[in-house]
């Protein structure tokens, strides 16, 4: 007999993660792995999960670049407990009320971020809201325990394949682009959790899972219902004035500079008349490009300046996720309202110097 056909899986010669058993000494590892900017799959109840230091914009760069995504799609934020969810963004009474009844749980609620959240931009790709949860596995509440910082975590699979329900599906998919794999045995739902969208007036359900409208409307009353699709292209992204856009014009792919503009660049080049230059990454490094890419926009963005100019980034790797940003960016529609004001980011600034 010939054998089965396993179209999901790598070739068994392909070099695996490392996986390990959820022994103290390996979860102990395993946070200070996070702490220092690693990625570790961790199993929660609904899938594995490829976690990073929320914090930290090196380490979600470096997720979007293991998943090769190929667009910076908003990441959900695990914390331990609603207390340190409070920290990230603003709850509502109906925020308040599903956190109390479904966490620790298999709800994702997306909310306005707190602007003083300490998240990194790119973990909420710019946007003005976040998605959190708070996991019920004693795994993940272990890591995030020992990690003692936020956990950004997507379902720890390459993009296009599906979620992983099992250590071995997560070294499967994404070979050794991932530091380790705690093993926490099968998930216990299997599927994602389901995603609800608190940042309007009307509740909107972006993505079904085990916690059901039914039993979100028991709590809250009416919940809208979102198209099929939308989960893959969240509302928010979707709509370029709630994206961070900045408030003077964008030029894409530039060669030459016109007077008065501010030149974000990419490696080395040999331009010399710009206003003012940051640059993503020296070193031509897409992951060092992506993990500055929203922090660098805003410090160019100030009226004085003609228009952020803008190197061509390779079209390759996470170059794409960069690329589709800076064209929202730079599209006739976006406007400036996604943007922080400008007094929150100077105060998140010096939090962290
Ligand atoms: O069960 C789960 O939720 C798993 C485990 C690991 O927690 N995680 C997971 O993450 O499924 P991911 O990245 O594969 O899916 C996150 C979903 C996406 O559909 C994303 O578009 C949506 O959440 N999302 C995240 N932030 C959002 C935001 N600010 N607005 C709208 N949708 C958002
Ligand atoms: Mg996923």
């Amino acid at each position: 007999m010939l054998p089965f056909p396993n179209p999901g899986a790598d070739p068994l010669n392909e070099p695996r993660s490392r996986i390990l058993p959820a022994t103290p000494a390996n979860l102990e590892r395993a946070g200070r792995l996070i702490r220092k900017g690693g990625l570790v799959a961790f199993p929660t109840e609904t899938v594995y999960g490829l976690g990073g230091d929320a914090t930290n914009d090196q380490a979600i760069a470096q997720i979007f670049a293991s998943k090769a995504r190929p667009a910076f799609n908003p990441l959900i934020v695990h914390l331990p407990d609603v207390a340190a969810a409070e920290k990230v963004a603003m709850f509502d009474d109906r925020a308040r009320k599903l956190a109390a009844r479904f966490w620790p749980g298999a709800l994702t609620l997306v909310l306005e971020r707190r602007k003083d959240s300490n998240v990194s931009e790119l973990a909420s790709a710019g946007l003005a809201t976040i998605a959190l949860r708070v996991p019920d596995h004693k795994i993940a509440q272990a890591l995030l325990k020992q990690a003692a910082c936020p956990i950004a975590a997507p379902s720890a699979n390459r993009s296009g394949n599906v979620s992983p329900t099992t250590a071995e599906h997560v070294a499967a998919s994404l070979g050794t682009d991932v530091d380790l794999v705690l093993d926490g045995g099968p998930c216990e739902i299997g599927i994602e959790s389901t995603v609800l969208d608190l940042s309007g007036d009307a509740p909107c359900l972006l993505r079904p899972g085990a916690i059901t409208q039914d039993m979100l409307v028991g709590e809250i009353g009416p919940v809208e219902k979102a198209s099929p699709d939308e989960h893959k292209k969240p509302r928010s992204p979707g709509m370029a004035d709630r994206h961070y856009a900045p408030g003077i014009p964008v030029r894409l792919n530039v060669t030459a500079i016109e007077p008065g503009e501010a030149l974000l660049s990419f490696g080395s080049h040999t331009l010399t008349d710009f206003a003012a230059e940051r640059n993503l990454s020296p070193d031509s490094n897409l992951v060092e490009a992506a993990a500055n890419l929203y922090r660098l926009l805003r410090e160019l963005d100030w009226p004085g300046f003609a228009a952020i100019a803008i190197l061509p980034i390779p079209e390759e790797g996470l170059g794409l996720a960069i690329n589709d940003r800076l064209r929202r960016a730079s599209a006739p529609g976006a406007t400036p309202q996604g943007a922080a004001p400008r007094g929150a980011i100077r105060q998140k600034k010096a939090a962290r110097s």
